[in-house]
């Protein structure tokens, strides 16, 4: 029922091997990236406030060996595709989205005066494609440390983040926050990311040994309205900080917020990302004192919220989340990412994790018409720190 994790040096020798069938020759450069999941703090990342992400133990793996100059060739095993791009092109976005997260990052890279020669590229993945587990994240900052190995110019982390987010916001035309990409750049094995994303300082938080499970239950589903609603709902943010007289919601207390009343929609949306900036920090606390009741209760707390008041849920992933609720041994379960499909997270007595997922998968077989995928995720280490060790 729950599918295992495929180890990281599983799939870096198979990108190996893709790229010495793609080129000819031998692998010469590798990189790797894991993918995230965000225990709560959703949609307060472009409001500047907190969020508590970790990277998880499904990545992104790519290998290269020097290829035709002007060119890079990719094939991703994940996609079953093969693709070039003229390094002639890099500003003019790819016909196939993917392979736009390797151009805008390599074309961040050219703007700082770091240039790609001519590549052969393979690209193996488990995180699964357009999850909500930000296949797209690790690819960037997959890319970002490939690029590094081949020129041997290197950025400092903070500047390989900002790298990436231009490419997801300009190249892929998401107008995303920062989260997922500070994450899976900076996370540590163990422990869990309290990302301040006003000044991006951050601070590891161990999850301990006695923590519960961590089960990630895919919908299966991405709707199509989810990024023109993102932008829109960045949009109502800054209506509602903009009316109540502040820079961004990170800056109201939940006191303020009646000042709103007359507008509905913006009222709920400040709602959601004053009362989630709150149980950022109390999960913290709950964390530091091993309180997984109180975890729980607050991941519900954000689930209700994100439904009601931030209106970014669907159908499938209300029915994952109340159906896992209703388990023995779980504490609590949410979305978590974006929303409108992609995943939700459990957290579960490690004893129930296998029962749990057969029962949750079974019942929504039964009511949406096919099994979701169910993976046990654990708290893993960033790209900086993978990549320094290849
Ligand atoms: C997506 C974005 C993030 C963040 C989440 C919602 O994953 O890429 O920046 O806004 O949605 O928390």
């Amino acid at each position: 029922m729950i599918e295992s994790n495929p180890s990281l040096a599983s799939l870096i020798d198979s990108a190996s091997a893709a790229v010495a069938e793609l080129s000819g020759h031998a692998a010469r450069w590798r990189a790797a990236a894991p993918g995230r999941v965000n225990l709560i703090g959703e949609h307060t990342d472009y409001n500047q406030g907190w969020v508590l992400p970790m990277a998880i133990d499904r990545y992104t793996a790519m290998a290269a060996a020097p290829g035709v100059p002007g060119q890079i060739r990719v094939r991703s095993l994940a996609m079953a595709e093969e693709r070039s791009l003229s390094l002639d092109q890099l500003h003019t976005p790819h016909r196939d989205p993917w392979m736009r997260y390797v151009q805008g990052v390599i074309a961040q890279y050219d703007r700082r005066g770091v240039r790609c020669p001519g590549l052969d590229v393979a690209v193996v993945s488990s995180v699964p494609p357009g999850g909500g587990l930000s296949s797209s994240a690790a690819l960037e900052l997959a890319t970002a440390h490939l690029l590094e190995a081949v020129t041997g110019q290197t950025l400092t982390p903070a500047e390989r983040i900002q790298a990436s987010v231009q490419a997801e916001r300009e190249m892929a035309g998401v107008p995303c926050g920062i989260m997922d990409q500070t994450v899976v750049e900076l996370a540590e094995s163990g422990q869990v990311l309290l990302l301040d994303c006003a000044d991006q300082t951050s601070h590891s938080v161990p999850l301990g040994l006695q923590a519960p499970a961590l089960l990630v239950i895919d919908t299966g589903v991405s709707h199509s309205l989810a990024e023109g609603a993102y932008a829109q709902r960045r949009a109502e943010c800054e209506q509602a900080s903009a009316l109540l007289g502040v820079n961004t919601l990170r800056d109201v207390r939940s006191e303020q917020l009646a000042r709103l009343k007359g507008e509905v929609v913006v009222h709920q949306r400040a709602t959601h990302v004053v009362s989630e900036n709150e149980r950022v920090r109390d999960a913290v606390a709950a964390i530091a004192q091993g309180q997984w009741d109180r975890l729980g209760m607050l991941m519900r707390a954000s689930h209700r919220s994100l439904r009601d008041d931030y209106e970014v849920s669907c159908r499938e992933l209300d029915l994952l989340a109340e159906l896992a609720t209703a388990e023995r041994g779980v504490y609590g379960a949410r979305m978590t990412g974006g929303g409108f499909g992609g995943c939700a997270i459990v957290l579960v007595e490690t004893d129930q994790l296998e029962a749990v997922a057969g029962s949750v998968s079974g019942q929504y077989d039964d009511r949406i018409g096919w099994a979701p995928g169910c993976y046990r995720v654990q708290a893993s280490a960033g790209a900086r720190e993978i990549c320094a060790a290849l």
